[in-house]
């Protein structure tokens, strides 16, 4: 029994250290996703000047905005090109990239 004691203290640690992950997810996302590529990598230089700078937007707006975008409730005249790159995230990853754009200076 005792052997198991330092399989518990890893994962203490682990579930301590779980809300910093999720913060560096949001920015890691956003490269990995090629989220950048449209909107820019600082979020607010985006590749066409129609499509939205993202950097200190509200992070439960722009998260409901790309869940309505992925399930095709908002569809918009550009909203094709961000469709095609929701396929990419599930609901958990949108809400950290969510959070990581809403602190980006605007
Ligand atoms: C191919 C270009 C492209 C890529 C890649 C892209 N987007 Fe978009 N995004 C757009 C366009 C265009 C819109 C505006 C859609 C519309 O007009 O309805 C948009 C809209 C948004 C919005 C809503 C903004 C608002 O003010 O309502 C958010 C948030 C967003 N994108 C985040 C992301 C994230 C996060 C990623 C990466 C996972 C991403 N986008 C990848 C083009 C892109």
């Amino acid at each position: 029994m005792k052997s198991l004691l330092p399989v518990f203290a890893a994962l203490a640690a682990l579930a301590a250290a779980a809300p910093a992950f999720a913060q560096e997810d949001g920015a890691k996302l956003y490269q990995e996703k090629t989220c950048w590529s449209c909107h820019g990598k600082d979020a607010k230089t985006p590749l066409l000047p129609e499509y939205p700078k993202i950097a200190g937007q509200n992070a439960q707006y722009a998260e409901r905005q790309m869940l309505d975008i992925k399930s095709g409730a908002r569809a918009n005249g550009n909203s094709a090109a961000m469709n095609g790159i929701m396929v990419l995230v599930n609901e958990k990853e949108i809400k950290a990239i969510a959070e990581y754009v809403s602190k980006l200076k605007p």
